[in-house]
């Protein structure tokens, strides 16, 4: 995709790398040490955060997206453009993309022609997709009707 196509400011897309970034800071990961954050942009221009939370169970464990839309719908906020993920061990090195599982939960609010997904390392370094492109043919809400 084209960059220039998202309809989301640099200076947009930087705060939401920050606060993914700040979200981190609470990933609760004893086991994999991963931490992962992310920020969600609602369609009002309302930014709303999650980490991973892990169980000592394993599979309890929750992503940083998923908290984050799970966060958000609770709220009253289902309309959504755009996430931003960060994500490694001790520093952020690799451009991460959300699991299967999240891209699943992402598409149920979105259309993921136009929902972007920003995998940043850092404020000026990131790589962005839409969720389309991450998972297409994608099984949603219209397939019941
Ligand atoms: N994880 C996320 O939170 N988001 C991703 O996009 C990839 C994986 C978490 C799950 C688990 O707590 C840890 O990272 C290692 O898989």
């Amino acid at each position: 995709m084209n960059v220039q196509d998202m309809n989301i400011s640099e200076r947009t897309i930087k705060d939401m790398i920050e606060k993914a970034e700040a979200a981190r800071s609470f990933a609760y990961t004893p086991y994999s040490n991963f931490k992962v954050g992310a920020a969600l942009l609602t369609a009002c221009g309302d930014i709303v955060t999650g980490c991973n939370i892990e169980n000592a169970a394993y599979s309890p464990g929750n992503c940083a997206e998923r908290t984050a839309v799970f966060k958000a719908v609770s709220e009253g906020k289902k309309d959504f453009s755009a996430i931003a993920i960060v994500a490694g061990k001790d520093e952020i090195r690799d451009y991460t993309s959300p699991c299967g599982m999240c891209r699943q939960v992402l598409r149920e609010f979105v259309n993921p022609e136009s929902f972007y997904v920003i995998m940043a390392k850092n404020i000026s370094d990131y790589k962005v997709m839409t969720l389309e492109e991450l998972f297409p043919m994608s099984f949603g809400p219209d397939n019941l009707k």
